[in-house]
């Protein structure tokens, strides 16, 4: 297994540009499932999870390309069934469920499971397919879902549910009817997905809104279409440049989807402006201030960025809260970064961040994509060397990382444990 090796303290300058985002992509590929007629997707960024789904796409019938950056797809004989073996390693297999129902009336997924930040049920997936005349059992493992063909109806979520908003979207396209999701998850990834169905001739409105309208149409057809920059990626930047008192210049950075990211980054100190390259970021008087962060549904502070801010404001003077609203079980990296040297306690689901002068390097172990993110930021500005394990994590969410990294001055590389 590989290992990353991180010798920090050197501070990230020049140019660093983002790649497709991984959560615009892996809804967007499934939903490949749907058209009649070749698709083209661009800025497909090449990640493991990325690749899970294709490899899904085939054992669902339909024939792939991936070719650079661009993945081109074709539905031949469609089946109904993802594997155990698939889904538990990426949970986002989940998003097949609708497609299937709508196209085929049956579907059979493997039930997720658990993973590592929390119990992550699929039940307000499956209520909403319910509302739209499936039925489900669970045999084996398996979810089960029939129907004889799904009709569009008002389907109010109890949660803004990314996923479940996604897989109704694409269900409710071809459904008999219109559509109407109540308290829709707004995230702009779901906006990238209505936008792709609207290229192949869905008729979707209101997406980026919490009220979104679907009216279903009879088929729909391929189309050329580029997936989304990768806010997260981005942000992830924002915070490396922070972290190690440099200045990085993010190109191809979705700057208004990380306005609640960029609101507490000037809070925190940090100066961000967006020029013709990109989105220039650095400290601004060299000091880093504590703040207080609750994570919440777009466009509330992302969960996907909770760890990064938190390695921040480990560096800040004073204190800070993280409050995590998204997600139980989401604080793995607060004992890694402790052994790093942070101050941080836990109280429930709210870290206290005290900061402290210095970070030091030690070997950790990534739990998860974006606590392994954290820890990178961590061991970028970190005196000394930090070994990272357990890096499968990373490449499931960050393109090229060591590379894109090492461009802008890092001592960053990997070596077998
Ligand atoms: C997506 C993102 C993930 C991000 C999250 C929140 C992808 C592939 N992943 O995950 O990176 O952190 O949005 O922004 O896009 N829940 C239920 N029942 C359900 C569905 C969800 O209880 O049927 C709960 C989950 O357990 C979790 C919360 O709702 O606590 C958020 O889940 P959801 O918004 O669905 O996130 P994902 O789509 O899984």
């Amino acid at each position: 297994m590989d290992k990353l090796v991180i010798e920090g303290g050197v501070p990230l300058n020049g140019p660093i540009r983002v790649s497709g985002s991984k959560n615009a992509a892996l809804p967007i590929l499934l939903a490949c499932i749907l058209p009649q007629g070749e698709v083209n997707l661009g800025n497909v960024p090449r990640l493991r999870d990325i690749h899970t789904t294709l490899k899904l796409l085939d054992i669902l019938g339909c024939e792939t390309s991936f070719d650079g950056n661009n993945v081109k797809s074709r539905v031949c004989d469609l089946k109904i069934e993802a594997p155990y073996d698939l889904v538990k390693t990426m949970r986002a297999s989940v998003l097949c469920l609708g497609p299937l129902l709508a196209l085929k009336g049956e579907a059979k997924v493997a039930l997720p499971g658990g993973c590592a930040i929390g119990a992550r049920p699929v039940d307000l997936h499956l209520t909403a397919f319910e509302q739209m005349g499936a039925t489900f059992d669970l045999e084996s493992g398996y979810i089960h879902g029939r129907c004889d063909g799904l009709k569009g109806t008002d389907i109010h979520f109890d949660f803004p549910t990314v996923g479940g908003t996604e897989n109704v979207l694409m269900a409710a396209s071809i459904a008999e009817g219109d559509t109407i999701i109540e308290n829709a998850a707004r995230e702009p990834e779901v906006v990238d997905l209505a936008d792709f169905l609207n290229a192949c001739g869905a008729k979707i409105s209101g997406q980026g809104t919490s009220i979104i309208k679907v009216e279903g149409v009879s088929s729909l057809h391929g189309c050329d279409y580029r997936i989304m920059p990768d806010r997260i990626e981005a942000g992830t930047y924002m915070v490396a440049a922070a972290m190690t008192d440099g200045e990085l210049i993010i190109e191809d950075c979705p700057f208004q989807e990380l306005d609640a990211v960029v609101y507490k980054l000037r809070r925190m100190g940090i100066w961000l402006e967006e020029d013709d390259q990109g989105v220039r970021v650095r400290r601004d008087n060299g000091i880093i201030s504590g703040v207080d962060i609750t994570t919440q549904p777009f466009p509330g502070f992302p969960t996907d960025m909770q760890a990064q801010l938190m390695t921040l404001m480990s560096l800040a003077q004073g204190a800070g809260t993280i409050e995590e609203k998204i997600f139980e079980n989401r604080f793995m990296h607060v004992s890694e970064l402790v052994r790093m040297g942070a101050n941080i306690k836990l109280k429930g689901r709210t870290a206290m961040i005290r900061g402290v002068e210095k970070l030091t390097g030690a070997p950790v172990m990534a739990s998860d994509l974006r606590a392994s993110a954290s820890l990178v930021v961590a061991g970028l500005a970190a005196s000394g060397r930090t070994d990272i394990q357990r890096i499968y994590h990373l490449d499931r969410g960050y393109e090229r990382l060591e590379e894109k990294l090492s461009a802008v001055g890092a001592r960053i590389w990997r070596e077998k444990e």
